[in-house]
């Protein structure tokens, strides 16, 4: 390690801290000037470091994504990566081969981002989270993609109750809201060998409006979409600090997702039961009252009618 990489994990571990130059000096053991030096050269690569005399220095965990800051809060072993601008992280994540650890993909931008039904996801640059994580299904398991988008709604949900401390609302199958305003999107896609058609990966991916101000979102859909910006900024909460926690939650739900011990939680925190709601499957629309939610992610009216796809494209309060 160089005495750039020496400082900057210190501070890094320290990130909420003042650390003294002497403190650094005497459990590195540099000189002071080789401590300054570096610290100048971490500022000039665009880190963000306060000085301030008699307490020394301190990283900020400024907004941009860093690997190191989702380590420092990430329990589960992912592995990560971090790019700039990308087409989209779900078709790169289908490009990877499978690993024996889940791994992630997470842009600062996208520049052809889609959720479902191919419909283009937003993601502009610095104020967005978006990552897809890539796992791989073996042939003894039941592959349950519905449930799998299921328990990551509810790792999100989750993540927000922790760094935010409110319960956002959950419009079946897999959009996340906050008063009514669309802040986040699942979309999960199975990757099938080419000789034998097997579905041997699967990617799940998350796009999540973090800091985006309203006026960064095509006209269209101002009136219906939402971000976290608010909440980030008064909880003090960066993007790093919240895709650890989304993993952590996700690492544990993922371990069993398909017992569905989570959908009593789900369905609590369901927008669509006890409601009038219409509902669009490929060109059929139909109107009925949500009866419920089944443990396999499934929706039931009160008629009777199970949806195992579909998307509610209304619903009457
Ligand atoms: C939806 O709301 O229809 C799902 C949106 C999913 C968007 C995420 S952003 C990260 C990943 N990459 C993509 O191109 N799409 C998903």
């Amino acid at each position: 390690m160089t005495t750039e990489q020496k400082v900057y994990q210190l501070l890094i571990n320290h990130s909420n801290t003042y650390l003294s130059g002497e403190e650094i000096s005497n459990q590195l053991g540099l000189s002071r000037t080789a401590i300054w030096k570096a610290i100048n050269n971490l500022k000039d690569k665009g880190y963000e470091i306060l000085s301030k005399p008699r307490f020394g220095y301190q990283l900020v965990d400024n907004g941009k994504l860093d690997e190191n800051f989702i380590h420092k809060w990430m329990k589960s072993n992912f592995a990560l990566t971090l790019l700039d601008t990308v087409d989209s992280t779900n078709t790169q994540a289908k490009l990877l081969a499978a690993a024996d650890k889940p791994q992630v993909i997470i842009a600062n931008e996208q520049t052809a981002g889609y959720g479902r039904y191919r419909r283009d996801f937003s993601s502009p640059k610095n104020d967005g989270i978006y990552m897809s994580i890539l796992l791989s299904n073996q042939p003894d398991e039941t592959l349950n993609p519905g449930l799998l988008t299921t328990a990551t709604a509810m790792a999100i949900y989750y993540a927000i109750q922790e760094c935010f401390h409110i319960s956002p609302q959950i419009k079946w199958v897999n959009d996340i809201l906050i008063n009514n305003k669309k802040i986040c999107g699942i979309l999960t896609e199975g990757v099938a060998d080419l000789e034998s058609g097997y579905i041997s990966r699967i990617v799940v991916g998350i796009g999540i409006n973090y800091t985006t101000p309203l006026s960064d979102f095509p006209q269209d859909i101002q009136d219906k979409v939402g971000s976290l910006r608010e909440l980030a900024s008064k909880h003090h909460v960066s993007r790093n600090h919240f895709i650890a926690s989304i993993l952590n939650h996700f690492s544990v739900l993922y371990q069993d997702y398909q017992a569905g011990a989570f959908m009593d939680e789900y369905r609590k925190a369901s927008i669509v039961i006890g409601k009038e709601v219409t509902i669009q499957q490929a060109s059929k629309t139909i109107t009925g009252t949500v009866a419920t939610i089944n443990n396999d992610g499934n929706l039931i009216l009160t008629d009777g009618q199970i949806f195992t796809s579909g998307e509610v494209t209304k619903i009457r309060y």
